[in-house]
């Protein structure tokens, strides 16, 4: 199972590296899990043999004139090969366009990364059904090369994110199995997954672990959730 984390603007560099002594200690008992961390830019750390840490954001850049942004000369400097692209808040709060969400996307492809790809409607979009859902994803996915060896996608509905409302199961069950149909890659959830929920989600089919937000900022309550399925 693919678990990752995503603190967004949560923690420091300081609660980031006790969160990840915690952490270590925990994943080395789940060889059969993957332990992925996105912590925000100040806390980027190397990759330890259990936790592999990624990126939330970086521009589409080696180094240069990008006034806010990393990108890879700062990545190198921890080893970092692993980058989200297209979360719901890059898209929706950030104003993140197809067109960069596409650059970023062919960037980090050519530089061998590991690309966690987000997908996922907005609720207005979920409320014409799921035809109009699937419309939805087939336009983020316009252009994004699917057989990238390195692609996982993270299917996250934005009117769950953040908002403690997850998808159905039925609704999980359902996406995943056509987003399966046009893309054979690992395929996470994402969206207000919890200890209450948890379970569940992660034993969908066509679920290959989950992307967890708001659940995973604190290290007691994120082991805690994920005994709960083992
Ligand atoms: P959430 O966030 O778990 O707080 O809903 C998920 C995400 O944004 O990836």
């Amino acid at each position: 199972m693919i678990l990752a984390a995503n603190f967004k603007t949560n923690h420091t560099r300081k609660s980031t590296l006790e969160y990840l002594e915690t952490l270590d200690g925990f994943s080395n008992t789940c060889s059969e899990d993957s332990f992925y961390i996105f912590p925000p830019a100040t806390a980027l750390e190397s990759s330890s043999a259990h936790i592999t840490i990624g990126a939330q954001n970086a521009y589409p850049i080696e180094s240069g004139s990008c006034t806010g942004e990393i990108g890879v000369a700062q990545l190198n400097e921890f080893s970092i090969k692993t980058v989200l692209i297209g979360h719901s808040e890059r898209r929706h709060v950030l104003g993140e366009s197809l067109d960069l969400i596409k650059k970023k996307y062919d960037f980090f492809k050519e530089q061998g990364f590991t690309i966690f790809f987000c997908i996922g409607e907005p609720l207005e979009v979920k409320e014409q059904g799921v035809d109009a859902v699937m419309a939805y994803i087939a336009d983020q996915i316009e252009g994004i090369d699917l057989s990238y060896e390195n692609l996982i996608v993270a299917y996250e509905p934005v009117w769950a994110i953040g908002t403690g409302k997850s998808a159905t199961n039925e609704d999980i069950a359902q996406i995943h199995s056509k987003i399966k149909k046009i893309c054979d890659k690992p395929l996470l959830y994402g969206g207000s997954v919890k200890e209450a929920n948890f379970k569940d989600i992660v034993a969908i089919d066509g679920v290959d672990g989950v992307l967890v937000g708001t659940a995973s900022w604190d290290v007691a309550d994120y082991i805690s959730m994920i005994k709960s399925a083992k």
